[in-house]
């Protein structure tokens, strides 16, 4: 035998009883948006290795060490896209929709790529939902966009849910509040990570999401953005939460909270889940007011987030599985032609119909309508004679075979 395959590492099948769990989420996201006025966009999979370089940041470590690039066969180097908001601020500036009324409001659902450490929530391959409001710096744009996903994640059931907020001030007021964290973190060199210490100039603020003992000790006196707030931006954010407090969304105040891309300017949040191992956030975002800026389009602030589907899922559990309906017509010797054309005319009429394509005998037909979740049976005797079967009582009556579809309907 020829050896054999597996999915590559990282990634997985989505196979037909997970399907039905995703699409249910799928469905209760579309409903949620198209309510609140978002339309959806769907751009490619891969672009310009550029734009996610520029737009993500250098530093990060999604593009410093996580990116599926390679040069195509004309030459350009192209990356597997980690994420969608640079993407999209690409198709704003492209498509002109600085013209349109702002903000413009979208969302998207996809696969997306990060040559990560693979683990329990974390892959190579995964999916998001993400939302994006481009073109105001409105607070009630933060305060919707915290709300819709709040109403999302409750919605499917999502349990054990926590809000982490935080506002990270303007790019200006970052620099100065960036320099006075490094000075702090070089006199505290000798108690980080050598991870740490190595990014100390590119990357300081990452610090607060180092896991050992030494550095977190460290970071827990760090001086944090949140407290050296310039005053419009600390207007900003109190106007945000003014929203969420009327809106009865609950959440914390957590200046450690740094998110791993580079573009966000003032409020940032992440929803967490105690579901979830150490992988524990189901989705996050924040505005970013310079990103569309940064990819060569006008001045145009935003706001957006992303939530991972298979950590939804895995904080939803298995649950229970939609029973499937339908009928399943059961075809004695001699009958298989009348059975497949009688599914085939359920089918049109809209009834959910199967049968056996696998040459079984009526016994193993009837095993295999109950394996398929039959309500119903349609059992066509030898003689041209029908049966119409109810597969949870057992009770079973005679039907005229000529008007099928007018008996099961
Ligand atoms: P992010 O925090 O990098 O943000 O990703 C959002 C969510 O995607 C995470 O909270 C997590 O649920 C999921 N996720 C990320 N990486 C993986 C992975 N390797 N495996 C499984 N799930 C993963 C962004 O991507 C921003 N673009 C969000 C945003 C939109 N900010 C503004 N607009």
């Amino acid at each position: 035998m020829a050896g054999r395959f597996q999915a590559p590492k990282g990634t997985f099948d989505v196979l037909p009883a997970e399907a039905q769990r995703r699409a249910r989420i799928y469905v209760a996201a579309a409903t949620l948006f198209a309510r609140a006025g978002y339309g959806r966009i769907d751009t490619p999979v891969f672009e310009d290795t550029e734009l996610f370089a520029r737009g993500v940041g250098e530093a990060t470590d999604i593009v410093s060490k996580e990116m599926f690039t390679f040069d195509d066969l004309g030459g350009r180097s192209i990356t597997l896209r980690p994420e969608a908001t640079a993407a999209i601020c690409r198709a704003y500036v492209e498509h002109g929709m600085h013209k349109l009324a702002q903000p413009v409001k979208l969302w998207t659902w996809g696969p997306f790529f990060r040559y990560e450490a693979p683990q329990a929530g974390r892959f190579r391959q995964f999916h998001q939902i993400d939302v994006e409001a481009i073109g105001s710096d409105s607070p009630l744009v933060d305060a919707e966009q915290v709300i819709l996903l709040d109403e999302l994640l409750r919605g499917l059931g999502v349990d054990g849910i926590r809000l982490r907020l935080s506002s990270l001030g303007t790019a200006a007021s970052r620099a100065e509040y960036r320099e006075e964290l490094k000075a702090y973190l070089r006199a505290h060199e000798s108690e980080l990570s050598g991870e740490v210490r190595s990014r100390i100039d590119a990357n300081p603020m990452r610090a607060f999401d180092a896991d050992d003992p030494g550095t977190r000790a460290v970071m827990a006196e760090a001086p944090r953005m949140i407290d050296r707030l310039a005053e419009e931006d600390a207007q900003h954010f109190a106007e945000v939460r003014g929203h969420l407090d009327r809106a009865g969304v609950e959440y914390e105040l957590d200046g450690t909270l740094v998110r791993g891309l580079d573009y966000y300017t003032r409020t940032v949040f992440e929803f967490e889940s105690d579901r979830l191992g150490a992988q524990a956030a189901l989705g996050g975002g924040g505005r970013y007011d310079g990103l569309v800026e940064e990819v060569g389009g006008p001045e145009a602030p935003a706001c957006g987030w992303a939530a991972g589907i298979e950590r939804i899922l895995l904080a939803i559990g298995e649950g229970d599985e939609e029973p499937a309906a339908g009928v399943f017509v059961v075809a004695a010797d001699g009958q298989r032609e009348r059975a497949f054309a009688i599914a085939v005319e359920l089918r049109r009429a809209g009834l959910a119909a199967d049968l056996d394509l696998a040459g079984r005998s009526v016994k193993g037909q009837m095993k295999q309508a109950n394996r398929v979740g039959a309500a119903r049976t349609v059992i066509l005797e030898e003689d041209g004679s029908a049966q119409l079967r109810d597969m949870g009582s057992g009770d079973q009556r005679a039907v005229d075979p000529a008007k099928i579809v007018e008996e099961v309907s």
